[in-house]
C-alpha cells in the first residue's frame, strides 16, 4: 500500500496551478446522458473521474480522454443502453447517484444501488427521492437498489427541499430538464458547481435559471448535437493549497482561478491574518508572521465549506489563542481530530465544535488518512511539522487531487510517495 513521506518545517515558494473542479465535473458528466456529443476542457485527472467514467460507459457511453490536454470527449448515440448503476460502481464514489434524474428523464427508468454511507456520515439519499417522486417517478427500494420509473415521462413541479444538499439539487435539475411544463425548486444549494452544471445544460438547450436558492426550469429538448464546456476551477483544492501558503509559504502564486467564487474564504483567512495579494486570476500568499484565532461554521455556500473544515483547522493549531470550528453539514467529519493530535495538536471536541488551543508545535508521527479532505489536512500537518510525516492510506488523496505531490514538490516541499 502507498504511503507519502514528508519532510516538513520547509518553505514552499513557487506556483501552482489549480485544476478543474472534481466536483463540477461529476454531475456534467452524468448529464451527458442527456446529451449527444460533448468535449469536456479541463477536466482533473482523480480517481472519481475514472470511476465516472466507468459507470458511464457501463451504461453504453462511448467515451474517450485525452489525458495531456485534459479532455473528454463524448459520443452519446448508441441504442443499446443500460439503465443500471451497480453496487460495485456506486460504492467507491456516492456521485454514482447522479445519474439517477438524467436516466430517468431520458429513458423513464433506472435502477440504482444505494450508495450506502461512508467515514464522514451516514449520506442518504432521501432528498434525491423526494424531488423525483414529486416530479411523478414512482420510487421502490428493493435489496440495496432504488427501482425508479416515469411511464409516462417526468412532470414540472415545486418542490422546496426541508434542508439543502447539494447532490439533490443537482439530480433535481437534471431530472427537470426535459420534464412537462414548469419546476420550481426552492431551498437549492448555490454552490458554484451547480451553476457550472446549470450553465452546461442552458448550453445543451436547456431553460434553467437561478434567483436566489431558488431555481426554475422549463422543461425543453436539447437542441444543440456537439457542444464544447470548460468545467470551472477546483476551488476547494485552491483553498488547500492557500492554507498550505499561509502555513510554510514564502510566496507562492495560485493561478487559473476566479477569485470571486471565494471571497469568503478569502476573507476568513485576512481575518486570521494571512498576507495575501488577490488579482484578476491569481492570489499571491506570502510569509504570514502571526496567525489569529477565528470561530466559525461550516455552511452550504457561500459559506465557509466544509470541505475545508479539515485544512483550516490545522491552520487554526497556529493560532494564538482558542478557535473554535463547528461542523454543521457532517454529522462526523472530525476524522482527522485524533490523528492531528497524534501530531501535537489540542484539539477537543464538544458535540459539533471543535476547539483548538494554539499556538501548538506540530511534530511528524505516522498517521492514517480517512477520507478525501482529512487525508488533505495530515499533508498540510506534515508540511508545518518537525521530522518526518508518514501517511498512510493515501488512496482517499488520489480520489480529488491532482498531481499533489508534483504541485507541492515544485515549491520545494519535501514530499515523495513509496
Ligand atoms: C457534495 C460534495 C461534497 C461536499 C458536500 C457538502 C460532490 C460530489 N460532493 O456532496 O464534497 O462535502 O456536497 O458541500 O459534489 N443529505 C440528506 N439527504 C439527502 C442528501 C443529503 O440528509 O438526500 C444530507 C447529508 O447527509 C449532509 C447534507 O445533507 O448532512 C449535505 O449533503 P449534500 O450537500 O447532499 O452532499 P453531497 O452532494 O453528497
Amino acid at each position: 500500500m502507498q504511503k507519502l513521506l514528508i519532510n516538513g518545517k520547509k518553505e514552499l515558494s513557487g506556483k501552482i496551478s489549480i485544476s478543474g473542479s472534481k466536483n463540477a465535473t461529476l454531475p456534467i458528466l452524468a448529464a451527458t446522458i442527456l446529451s449527444h456529443q460533448v468535449e469536456l476542457k479541463n477536466i482533473p485527472l482523480v480517481r472519481d473521474i475514472f470511476t465516472m467514467i466507468d459507470l458511464l460507459k457501463f451504461i453504453g457511453l462511448k467515451i474517450s480522454i485525452l489525458k495531456n490536454k485534459k479532455i473528454i470527449t463524448i459520443n452519446n448515440t448508441n441504442k443499446n443502453i443500460k439503465t443500471l448503476a451497480p453496487y460495485k460502481l456506486v460504492k467507491t464514489m456516492r456521485a454514482g447517484v447522479l445519474v439517477l434524474g438524467p436516466l430517468l428523464a431520458k429513458y423513464k427508468k433506472a435502477k440504482i444501488s444505494l450508495p450506502g454511507g461512508c467515514a464522514i456520515g451516514s449520506r442518504p439519499v432521501n432528498l434525491h427521492l423526494l424531488a423525483l417522486k414529486k416530479l411523478g417517478a414512482k420510487i421502490k427500494i428493493k435489496n440495496g437498489y432504488i427501482f425508479a420509473e416515469a411511464k409516462n415521462g417526468l412532470k414540472g413541479a415545486k418542490i422546496t427541499f426541508p434542508s439543502i444538499s447539494v447532490g439533490a439539487t443537482e439530480n433535481a435539475v437534471l431530472a427537470a430538464f426535459n420534464a412537462k411544463g414548469k419546476t420550481i425548486l426552492k431551498n437549492c444549494a448555490i454552490e458554484p458547481e451547480v451553476k457550472d452544471l446549470i450553465k452546461f445544460l442552458n448550453t445543451l438547450g436547456g431553460r434553467i435559471k437561478i434567483v436566489g436558492r431558488k431555481i426554475l426550469i422549463i422543461g425543453c429538448k436539447i437542441n444543440k448535437k456537439h457542444i464544447t464546456h470548460e468545467v470551472i476551477f477546483d476551488r476547494i483544492e485552491l483553498g488547500t493549497y492557500m492554507i498550505a501558503a499561509a502555513l510554510v509559504g514564502k510566496k507562492i502564486i495560485l493561478d487559473k482561478i476566479n477569485p470571486s467564487i471565494i471571497r469568503n474564504e478569502v476573507d476568513i483567512l485576512k481575518k486570521m491574518g494571512v498576507r495575501l495579494k488577490v488579482k484578476r486570476s491569481t492570489i499571491e500568499i506570502l510569509k504570514s508572521n502571526k496567525i489569529k484565532k477565528i470561530n466559525l461554521s461550516t455552511k452550504p455556500y457561500p459559506g465557509f465549506p466544509t470541505d475545508l473544515q479539515a485544512q483550516l483547522m490545522v491552520l487554526m493549531t497556529r493560532a494564538q489563542g482558542i478557535s473554535r470550528i463547528t461542523e454543521s453539514i457532517f454529522e462526523n467529519r472530525f476524522m482527522h481530530v485524533p490523528e492531528l493530535k497524534r501530531m501535537g495538536a489540542n484539539i477537543e471536541i464538544k458535540n459539533k465544535i471543535a476547539i483548538v488551543k494554539g499556538p501548538s508545535k506540530l511534530t511528524g508521527a505516522e498517521v492514517m488518512a480517512t477520507d478525501l479532505r482529512a487525508s488533505v489536512s495530515l499533508v498540510l500537518a506534515g508540511l508545518v511539522a518537525d521530522n518526518r510525516t508518514i501517511i498512510n492510506r493515501i488512496y482517499h488523496l488520489d480520489r480529488g487531487y491532482e498531481f499533489l505531490e508534483k504541485k507541492l514538490k515544485n515549491c520545494k516541499a519535501r514530499i515523495r510517495r513509496i
